[in-house]
Order: C-alpha cells, then sequence, then structure tokens
C-alpha cells in the first residue's frame, strides 16, 4: 500500500458495471493508462473500480469508453483512498517499486520517461527506522527540480518511509561529516540499537558506518574490566560505548571535534546507563592534555589514525603500559593471495612456534617483539607489512614520549571491512610495555 508520511496517497480509477470491466481494461491498457501496481476494486454497490495512471483520464478518453468500447456503460472517475497494490507490485524488489511508482506518478505531470531518469533514480540505500538516506548518484537529472518538492513524497511513500535525506561526498576534513541534505521530513535524528546499545544521532550532521558492526561486536567481546581507556575518535560513541556497556571498561576519556557529534555522544551516554564512567573531551585530541592514564587507546580513524600516534603514547600508563587498537586502510594487489600466517616471507621470520619470540634489539635501546599470537586465520602480506611498519614507528613515538625503552608486540591484525577495491579497513592491536629498568 502506498503510504505518504503515514497516510495512505489515492489513485485515481474509472468505475463502470461488471460486465463492462473487461472491455475497459482491455481499452486503459491499450491506451497505456491502466495502473498495474494496483489492484481493482469491487465497490459496495458493485461495480468495478479500474486504478489508471496519472491525476485523471482525458475526457476524448471517457467519450470513447463510453460510446465505442461499452456503449450505454456508465463511465466515471472516482479517487482510490485505500489503493491495494497488484500481486505484480507486491512482487517488486523495493527498487522496482520505486520505479514504477516515480515513473508512473511523473507520467501523470506530463513528464516524458526515459530511460535516462529510469537510470537516474537510486538502486540502494541506507535505511534509518522511518528515514531513507539516499546515496549522492541518484536523482541528478535537471527534469527531477521541477518536480520536486511532490517527487520526494513519492519516493518516500514507495519506499515505506517518512523521512528522506540524500548524501553528498564525506568532508575530508577531518570531522568525516557527511554532506546530507534533508529532502522531506523536519528533522534528521535517527535511532539504531545494536548489540543492546542504543545510539541516537543526527544523519545530516554525524556519520554512521553499518560496515563497522564487526569491529563494534569484537570490541564488546573483551575484558576491560577495571581499565582506562582512551578513545581518541570517539564520534556519537561507536567505540566507547561497547567499552563502557559489555566489554567493563571502568572509565572511557572521549576525544570528539565534531560538536554535533559531542552533542549526540553525551545523549547516547545518558540513554545507555554509563555517563557517570566517561569524560568528553571537546577539541582536537593532538592537543589533549591527559597523559600517563591508559590502559588502554582506541584508534578508530580511517583512512588513517596516524596522526593520533604521539598522542596515543603520551597517554599510555608509564608504569605498566596498555594497549593500542589502530585503525587504518590498508591498499593491497591484486593477485597476491590472502595467505595463512606462516606461509609468508614476514611470518616464516617471526612466527615460529607459539611461545616462541624474535625480539629485534633496537639501535635507540629498545626492543620490538614480533611473536604473534594470534593473527587472523588469513592475513595479507600487505597487512602485516603495515603493522610491521606501525609497530616500528610506535615504539620510536614510546621512546621520545617516555624518555625510556618499550617492548611492543603485535596481538593481532582484524580485517573490519573492504572499504574499496584493494582496499582494506583493519584493526592493530598492538601491546606496549615499558622494559624493565636494568641495573
Ligand atoms: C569515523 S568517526 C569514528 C567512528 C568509527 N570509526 C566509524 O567509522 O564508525 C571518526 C571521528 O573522529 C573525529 N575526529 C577526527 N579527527 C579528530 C581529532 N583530531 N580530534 C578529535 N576528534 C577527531 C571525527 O569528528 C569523527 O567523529
Amino acid at each position: 500500500m502506498e503510504r505518504e508520511c503515514g497516510k495512505c496517497v489515492a489513485v485515481v480509477a474509472v468505475v463502470t458495471e461488471p460486465r463492462f470491466a473487461q472491455r475497459y481494461r482491455d481499452y486503459l491498457e491499450k491506451q497505456t493508462l491502466l495502473d498495474r501496481q494496483h489492484r481493482a476494486v469491487k465497490m459496495p454497490d458493485g461495480a468495478v473500480a479500474l486504478p489508471v495512471l496519472g491525476e485523471t483520464v482525458p475526457e476524448q478518453h471517457l467519450r470513447e469508453l463510453r460510446n465505442r468500447v461499452a456503449p450505454g456503460s456508465t463511465c466515471m472517475l472516482m479517487q482510490l483512498p485505500d489503493p491495494v497494490p497488484s500481486k505484480k507490485a507486491q512482487r517488486c524488489s523495493p527498487a522496482q517499486r520505486l520505479c514504477l511508482a516515480v515513473s508512473r506518478w511523473a507520467k501523470g505531470r506530463g513528464v516524458t520517461w526515459s530511460a535516462e531518469l529510469e537510470a537516474d533514480l537510486p538502486r540502494s540505500w541506507q535505511r534509518h527506522g522511518n528515514l531513507l538516506l539516499l546515496s549522492e548518484d541518484c536523482f541528478q537529472a535537471k527534469q527531477w527540480k521541477n518536480l520536486e518538492p511532490e517527487l520526494w513524497e513519492t519516493v518516500a511513500s514507495a519506499l515505506g518511509v517518512q523521512r528522506l535525506a540524500k548524501r553528498g561526498r564525506v568532508s575530508p576534513d577531518g570531522t568525516r561529516t557527511p554532506t546530507v541534505t534533508l529532502l522531506l521530513g523536519n528533522h534528521g535524528w535517527v535511532e539504531h540499537v545494536d548489540n543492546g546499545i542504543r545510539y541516537r544521532f543526527d544523519v545530516t550532521q554525524c556519520m554512521f558506518s553499518f560496515g563497522n558492526i564487526s569491529e563494534k561486536l569484537r570490541v564488546a567481546s573483551l575484558s576491560c574490566a577495571g581499565e582506562v581507556l582512551v578513545d581518541l575518535y570517539a564520534g556519537i560513541g561507536y567505540f566507547t560505548l561497547p567499552f563502557l556497556v559489555h566489554a567493563g571498561a571502568a572509565f572511557v576519556h572521549a576525544c570528539e571535534w565534531n560538536p554535533h557529534a559531542v552533542v549526540a555522544l553525551r545523549n547516547n551516554l545518558e540513554i545507555n546507563g554509563v555517563a557517570d564512567r566517561c569524560q568528553v573531551h571537546f577539541g582536537d585530541n593532538r592537543k589533549l592534555k591527559l597523559s600517563n592514564i591508559a590502559d588502554r587507546v582506541n584508534l578508530g580513524l580511517i583512512p588513517s589514525s596516524e596522526e593520533g600516534w604521539p598522542v596515543a603514547c603520551q597517554v599510555l600508563r608509564q608504569d605498566a603500559g596498555g594497549t593500542l587498537h589502530i585503525h587504518q586502510n590498508v591498499e593491497s594487489f591484486p593477485g597476491e593471495n590472502l595467505q595463512p600466517p606462516g606461509s609468508s616471507e614476514v611470518d616464516k621470520e617471526h612466527w615460529p612456534y607459539p611461545q616462541q619470540t624474535s625480539t629485534n634489539q633496537w639501535k635507540n635501546g629498545g626492543t620490538r617483539d614480533s611473536r604473534r599470537k594470534m593473527l587472523s586465520p588469513a592475513t595479507k602480506p600487505e597487512w602485516q607489512r603495515w603493522a610491521e611498519s606501525a609497530e616500528t614507528r610506535i615504539a620510536t613515538l614510546l621512546q621520545q614520549v617516555h624518555g625510556k625503552p618499550w617492548k611492543t608486540q603485535i596481538l593481532h591484525i582484524q580485517s573490519v571491512k573492504s572499504y574499496a577495491p584493494h582496499v582494506d579497513h583493519v584493526v592493530l592491536d598492538l601491546e606496549c610495555r615499558p622494559c624493565p629498568l636494568v641495573d
């Protein structure tokens, strides 16, 4: 059933006696006036209402029906306030349903329907409850402009939502703010419930990545009881919340510089009942004043969180160190196969057997402990090469920041999602410990 902001959208129908209905149907079909998306309806007085395309039927067709097609028939136009979708329409995919609804509606407004317009319709979208977020690559043809704003009501109604928004590119400034325009509805606030956690945010101001759900689940399954965590790129709380709600972190310092995300983050901490265990640090995390407090640091920024590495090293506890979760988009090259740990050259060097450690003595006196306890079952060599170089750089930073040597160890490389062809979003879990002082 078509709905427009919760209300049904009426369609126009031609009404006649049942014995003339088939002749009417044949004529309307031949004239491409018959609406195949909706069922014919039997009226209480026995008459049959045949849904038609557009808002009316030109008088010449009504005369033709009355006088030539079925002489003596009653021929009336009426609105069907509660049209029933035809079996064909019910079998359609949402994209096909959208195409049928928009083309029917546009033709009714005198638009010449074309393959170009059809190709310009959206084929995929993000559904956030009753708000649909369209991608940037649709509704670009000039013809749509004249059809707004009713066009958006037709689109929303065909896809069964009440609000509609359209995405532009994620801005390359660090805020990762998507340029999203609200097309229908009066606000962009939506709510998602993931793994028992409620996330509320404004889609026009903050980003939400459905692709990161596996990492949110992994983070939720970690055991962080008693730990202090710094989340350097907290956003609306994508990782802060699972760390607090499920992983049992004692306290989280959540850094975020997008004011809209901060509003959502504070609200999400409240609605999930963990606001008393989190301090929000609004501003650029590179200027964070904290140091020497964290057992764990989350660096959830892609394509790279490298600018946050110095501050991540600064906040780690000087006495005991901790673990970094470093996100990165890593490019790999076609033709290089996934390799289980132990099969690549790098692995041969550093993955002898569990418990066996390969330790490299560094120029600066620090050590880089490359024992791999739990690499993913399938790891690309590029991920591993990137992890090795990140490990080296972090060890150097730790030494610079704390003025003494540290030991680093790659614990795990987690694949989060394929970001683009040949680009994977991965997370490196890196253990960082200060070297014991030797007399
Ligand atoms: C991509 S979101 C993180 C969410 C999660 N990784 C995801 O993709 O679903 C990154 C967040 O970090 C924030 N951010 C980026 N650079 C920052 C900085 N230097 N200081 C504080 N916040 C920053 C952005 O505003 C954004 O909300």
